[in-house]
């Protein structure tokens, strides 16, 4: 009986506002009851099922939502709407395996044109968080290059704080308006420029870059396909220059635990072969490329746990110039 009351008592105080209310105000079950013209008693039994699995917590009588959860419930990122349209094409993926974007990269551009200006305004404390860490140690002439750039949000941090620094973004030609879009919002226009296409296949000069930036772009691909990445990119490092990569590792947690598994399964409504790479793998891959000079950059807890990772290759290392 108890998955069947879970998933109805959360399917129906989502969609019924119920959940989105107690975020904006701590209630009894009668008075949300009656600010949405819903039924109490229905109201009352719906949140106790989920107080009992922690999923709201009550205090004298007012249910509330804890702020762990607060992220996923409101905006910007984390919309009720936006999450109701990913989750519920999960009974699809169970019987078919088809995802939210299709597999090829023409309509992974099509679709990250609609959602990479919300991501940036998502991720936009923690580029400020790691712009901060980071701009001190780099030249101030940095050259930057942001791959998979969306929006920009972390590299364009970056270039606030690094008054002569460049930054080249790559990205699908669909998106290349959404980091356009906020270069000029923040005046940077002059110093940024684009190479549009697949990361796989566009050209990347050699030898030009400070600092790669590769920023919630891992979990997109497979095991396979994020290494092949990652060795197809550093031959374009300048010597000393840094990778950068940001993400959500699950690692604190470990594998096997809520978060992970829920982040794995919201990675796999969305794109084919995603998966959210635990940061002892990335740290692996890393290593594999002579990066053992790594720095943690601890961003936010929630929804899901993010950190930048920054790395940099040993210049006596025999492993450099493996590809
Ligand atoms: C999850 S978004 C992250 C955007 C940005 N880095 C951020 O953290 O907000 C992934 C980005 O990678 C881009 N991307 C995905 N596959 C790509 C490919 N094969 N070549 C170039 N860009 C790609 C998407 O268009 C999108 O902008």
């Amino acid at each position: 009986m108890e998955i069947f009351a879970l998933h109805a008592a959360a399917e129906s105080a989502l969609e019924s506002g119920l959940l989105a209310h107690l975020v904006a105000r701590p209630s009894r079950a009668e008075e949300a009851a009656a600010a949405l013209g819903l039924d109490a008693r229905g109201v009352s039994l719906v949140l106790e099922v989920l107080r009992t699995r922690g999923l709201i917590e009550a205090d004298e009588g007012r249910y509330l939502i804890p702020p762990r959860l607060r992220r996923e419930l409101e905006g910007p990122g984390g919309n009720v709407p936006l999450n109701s349209t990913v989750w519920a094409g999960t009974p699809k993926l169970v019987r078919s395996g088809e995802t939210l974007f299709r597999g090829h990269v023409g309509a992974r551009g099509a679709a990250y044109s609609e959602v990479v200006a919300r991501l940036g305004a998502l991720f936009e404390i923690s580029a400020n968080t790691l712009a901060r860490a980071l701009a001190p140690d780099l030249p101030a002439d940095a050259r930057i290059l942001d791959v998979g750039s969306g929006s920009g949000v972390w590299s364009l941090a970056l270039l606030a704080h690094r008054g002569e620094a460049w930054v080249t973004a790559l990205d699908l030609e669909p998106v290349v308006p959404r980091f356009e879009e906020a270069a000029r919002a923040r005046g940077l226009t002059e110093r940024v420029d684009i190479l549009a296409g697949d990361y796989f296949t566009v050209e990347v000069p050699r030898g030009a870059f400070d600092v790669i930036v590769i920023a919630n772009v891992l979990h997109l691909e497979t095991p396979e396909r994020a290494v092949a990445l990652l060795a197809r990119l550093v031959p374009s490092l300048r010597p000393r220059g840094r990778v950068v990569i940001v993400d959500a590792f699950p690692s604190l947690d470990g594998d096997g635990t809520t978060r992970h598994a829920a982040y794995a399964l919201h990675l796999g409504l969305r794109v084919p072969g995603a998966y959210p790479h635990l940061e002892s793998t990335v740290r692996r891959w890393l290593a594999e490329r002579a990066f053992d000079e790594v720095e943690r950059v601890p961003l936010e807890d929630e929804p899901v746990l993010m950190a930048a990772l920054v790395a940099r290759q040993d210049p006596a290392s025999e492993k450099r110039g493996r590809d």
